[in-house]
């Protein structure tokens, strides 16, 4: 496995890998913490790619002032074994300042969906978030990069940065993977209480309640909104942050649910903030 902790290293190991005949280069972007939901999109990528790189960074301009950026996991050594097993042969893990070099002025706003469902409770995180990813795809010059449905909204606001910047690299959505319970895996489940993990229960339970609604018929946004509220709040500890019907490109509202909308959730199990969604069906 090779760990590169620069630009200019990753270019030069994906333009060799890439010059071979046929070779294809994948990336998968992360901030480390890996779980078996990262593993997915790293197998998704080395199944259809004859190189993978990771990269694990814990990108400052996504978080915002009171957010958890300082105790955010960090644990590179079995990072670097999880990649390894799922088929990466590279890790590109650069410091803040390889990423950020000193006066870095230069910022990506995707400015119509920055600013809804994440991006309008969490001021400036899809601007990190286009950002960093747009340094990633342009420092790794990978054919292909694996984001997770599980960010919805991120892969809404990564769509539009790859259209409008032109960039060439492919991004696939991989599925959302979950403990046997429903709980979608996240690098934050660690911060919850076994009290708060059993009321994080409530989001994926929302979810497939609504699921059940749409397949009986139900179209109304406002009765599928009400019903997944409902859901959430009976558990005495989640606060709810958005509930959220929209168009999976464009991120707007919809009243009247279809076949590939966006159904998102939000809250706040305790102190820490989780998401999860489903794509209509
Ligand atoms: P991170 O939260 O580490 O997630 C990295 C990738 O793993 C994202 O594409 C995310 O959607 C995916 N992922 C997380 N949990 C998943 C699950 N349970 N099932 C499937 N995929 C899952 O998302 C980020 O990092 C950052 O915003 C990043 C894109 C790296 C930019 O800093």
């Amino acid at each position: 496995m090779k760990i590169f902790h620069t630009v200019e290293e990753l270019r030069q190991w994906s333009r060799l890998a890439r010059q071979s005949e046929g070779n294809t280069v994948a990336l998968v972007p992360t901030m480390g913490a890996l779980h078996a939901g990262h593993a997915s999109l790293i197998q998704a990528a080395a199944a259809s790619c004859q190189q993978v790189v990771v990269s694990i960074f814990v990108n400052p301009t996504q978080f915002g002032p009171n957010e958890d950026f300082a105790v955010y996991p960090r644990t590179l050594d079995a990072d670097c074994a999880l990649a390894d097993a799922a088929g990466a042969a590279a890790i590109f893990a650069p410091s803040v300042e390889e990423l950020y070099p000193a006066g870095a002025a230069t910022f990506v706003d995707v400015e119509s969906l920055g600013n809804r469902l994440d991006g309008k409770s969490r001021p400036g995180h899809f601007r990190g978030v286009a950002t960093v990813v747009a340094k990633l795809l342009i420092a790794a010059e990978a054919d292909r990069a694996y984001f997770g449905q599980k960010d919805a909204a991120q892969v809404a606001v990564l769509r539009r940065m790859t259209l409008d910047l032109g960039l060439a690299t492919e991004l696939v959505v991989c599925p959302i993977v979950r403990e046997t319970d429903g709980l979608a895996l996240s690098s934050r489940n660690i911060y919850l209480s076994a009290k708060e993990r059993a009321q994080a229960l409530s989001l994926s339970r929302a979810l497939h309640h609504v699921e059940a609604l749409f397949a009986h018929g139900e179209r109304r946004a406002l009765v599928l909104i009400e019903a997944a509220r409902d859901v959430l709040t009976a558990e005495r500890t989640v606060r709810i942050d958005y509930v959220e019907l929209v168009d999976w490109a464009t991120l707007e509202p919809r009243a009247a649910a279809a076949a590939g909308h966006l159904f998102a959730v939000a809250a706040w199990v305790g102190a820490t903030r989780l998401i999860d969604n489903v794509i209509l069906s």
